[in-house]
């Protein structure tokens, strides 16, 4: 899959993901409290979607220390940027995801009141950070992004590059496929009603800590910690599940013979009820590293 095709997968999964976003971010808090962001004079925050512990950061972070934040999904940034603005202009802040396409459309990624914290939003790709000069930040955060590009190992050399000695990193990606029902439940359900074909090449699913043990040690990174953390999703019925399904898959229940929809659905519906039975939610499992890098 080329880059601007996966730009404009996630262009097109920018609403839904920002509106759903709120379990995945959990994975993100954990960095930061690991990290220990208050202590830093300068973050990156690498495919960053909706931003959505951006205004946690503002809070958390020392007035002065720099915060950059990039996605290389235009709609993010600019979901990003209008959250942000709004979180910073309104005076009650409860209601910073109720952006209108208007205030999205519109917003200036270069406006004074980011300056005025030092923080920026700009779009970029993960693997290639050419805009950013070699040891310049002291931490390095992404969130749900690395099994997702095509060279994580690049991505990681990048972010070994730009942090500067001493400076952390750390990352999240998918963790056990079995411990992730609130990802897999629509895919498993097409399958099974031959929607779908049984996907070809690796999984996105990381079984191990392992790999991702390596890949850091590989860059040269020191004191790695690597663990699996589980969330509960709010999907408790059909419509909250379809809620956080993409694109292409949306697209594929649409062409599809009403007979296979409706098995679908209840296929859906009896994982459902698997998962209520044992009383537990639909989760997702992350495995979750943080790392140094060599003074
Ligand atoms: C699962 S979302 C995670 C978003 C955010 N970090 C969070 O915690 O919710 C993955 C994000 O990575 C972005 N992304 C995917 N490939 C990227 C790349 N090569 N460079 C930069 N961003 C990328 C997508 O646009 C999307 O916003």
């Amino acid at each position: 899959m080329n880059i601007e095709y996966l730009q404009k997968l996630w262009d097109s999964f920018s609403h839904k993901y920002t509106a759903a976003q709120k379990n995945p971010s959990v994975f993100c808090f954990t960095l930061l409290n690991m990290l220990r962001i208050e202590d830093s004079d300068s973050i990156i925050d690498a495919g960053c979607g909706g931003g959505h512990l951006h205004q946690y950061i503002i809070e958390k972070k020392k007035p002065y220390a720099r915060f950059v934040a990039f996605d290389f999904s235009n709609q993010m940034v600019k979901i990003t940027a209008a959250r942000m603005y709004k979180y910073l202009t309104q005076q009650q802040k409860g209601s910073i995801d109720q952006i209108t396409q208007e205030e999205i459309d519109n917003v200036n990624l270069n406006s004074e009141i980011f300056n005025q914290i030092n923080y920026s939003i700009q779009q970029a790709n993960i693997q290639e950070l050419n805009q950013f000069q070699d040891n310049t930040f002291d931490t390095y955060i992404s969130n749900l992004v690395f099994h997702l590009i095509p060279n994580p190992q690049q991505a990681m050399a990048e972010a070994y590059r730009i942090l500067k000695p001493g400076g952390r990193l750390g990352i999240t990606v998918w963790g056990s496929k079995n411990n992730s029902k609130a990802l897999t439940i629509y895919q498993e359900a097409l399958i099974k009603s031959g929607i779908l074909e049984q996907p070809q090449g690796p999984s996105k699913f990381l079984e191990s800590t392992q790999p991702i043990i390596e890949m850091a040690q590989l860059q040269g990174f020191t004191n790695i910690y690597c663990w699996t953390q589980q969330n509960p999703f709010d999907n408790y019925n059909l419509e909250d599940v379809g809620k956080f399904s993409n694109p292409e898959v949306l697209e594929l229940l649409k062409n599809a013979p009403q007979e296979k929809v409706q098995q679908f659905e209840n296929i859906v519906q009896e994982i459902l009820n698997q998962e209520k039975q044992k009383y537990q939610p639909l989760l997702l499992e992350c495995i979750l590293l943080v790392a140094t890098k060599a003074q």
